[in-house]
């Protein structure tokens, strides 16, 4: 892994600002790279989690060339000791993030009732809901004290409105991210920390192929790109601290199916 930037502190620029730290997960690919190289070029540093390496890897490589800072953190989100391990080096590294984007997820082609196995439920809500909370759990502490800061959990417009074919485990998970959400604005604004559900509408990204029937090339080409994601999330970011993004829901113009 290489080296991180040195910084004049942990936490702040040379003009004694906080500089943002956005921890994402997922970043290895889809919306959470596009989320990495749209939140570095906007000046944040951003610490990559994901749980392969070489994937990780890539996406660092394209937030240095546009001249950005990156921070490689390979771990299972499931994972409670890895999670933590990351948390800890980052902090480490660049004082504790201040902003969060919660991006991995996960759906299985065997997605209805009478097809699904519980180890196949049970793996979908660990990774989208469950990962999600504990990710949460570790940085709370720290934007309390610094203040406040950003989380934006990567639901789904199946977790903002009933999507029948989008899987039992996932559409639960998802619409169980939004209780997070509100959750932690409800117990939080007042420390400061602002939470988002964005419910994006049908992404082109390897995703698709979690799908029983993945969609062609002509399907594709009419849905949202993990930039158009990556545009509505940085969004949530740059709102002034007196703002809280509750929620967006972001779908494609043209609407499949
Ligand atoms: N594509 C869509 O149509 C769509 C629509 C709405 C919402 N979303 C949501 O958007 C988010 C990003 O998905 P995407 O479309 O960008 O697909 P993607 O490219 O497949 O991204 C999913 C990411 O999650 C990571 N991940 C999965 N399990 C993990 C685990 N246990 N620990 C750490 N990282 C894990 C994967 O990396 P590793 O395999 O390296 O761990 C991968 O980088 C997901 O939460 C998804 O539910 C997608």
């Amino acid at each position: 892994m290489p080296p991180a930037e040195p910084t004049t502190s942990a936490t702040t620029g040379e003009d004694g600002a906080r500089r943002r730290t956005v921890w994402i997960t997922g970043a290895g690919s889809g919306v959470g790279r596009a989320v990495a190289v749209t939140a570095a070029a906007a000046g944040a540093r951003v610490a990559l989690t994901g749980r392969r390496p070489s994937a990780l890897a890539e996406t660092a490589e394209l937030v240095r060339a546009a001249g950005g800072a990156a921070l490689e953190l390979p771990a299972d989100a499931t994972r409670d000791a890895e999670l933590q391990q990351v948390y800890a080096e980052v902090s480490r590294t660049w004082g504790p993030p201040t902003d969060l984007v919660l991006a991995a997820g996960l759906n299985h082609p065997r997605r209805y009732w009478r097809d699904q196995t519980i180890a196949d439920f049970r793996a979908v809500v660990e990774t989208n809901l469950t990962a999600a909370a504990a990710a949460v759990d570790l940085a709370l502490p720290d934007l309390r004290a610094a203040g406040g800061g950003v989380v934006v959990f990567v639901s789904s417009v199946s977790g903002w409105q009933f999507s029948p074919d989008a899987g039992v485990a996932y559409s639960a998970s998802k619409s169980a991210l939004g209780s997070l959400s509100a959750h932690l604005n409800a117990q939080e604004n007042r420390h400061g920390v602002r939470a988002c559900s964005v419910c994006p509408g049908d992404i082109d990204t390897g995703f698709l192929g979690l799908r029983p029937v993945v969609p062609d090339r002509d399907d594709r080409a009419q849905m949202l790109s993990p930039a158009d994601v990556a545009r509505t999330v940085q969004f949530v970011l740059d709102s002034p601290p007196h703002v809280c993004v509750n929620e967006l829901v972001v779908t494609p113009t043209k609407k499949q199916g």
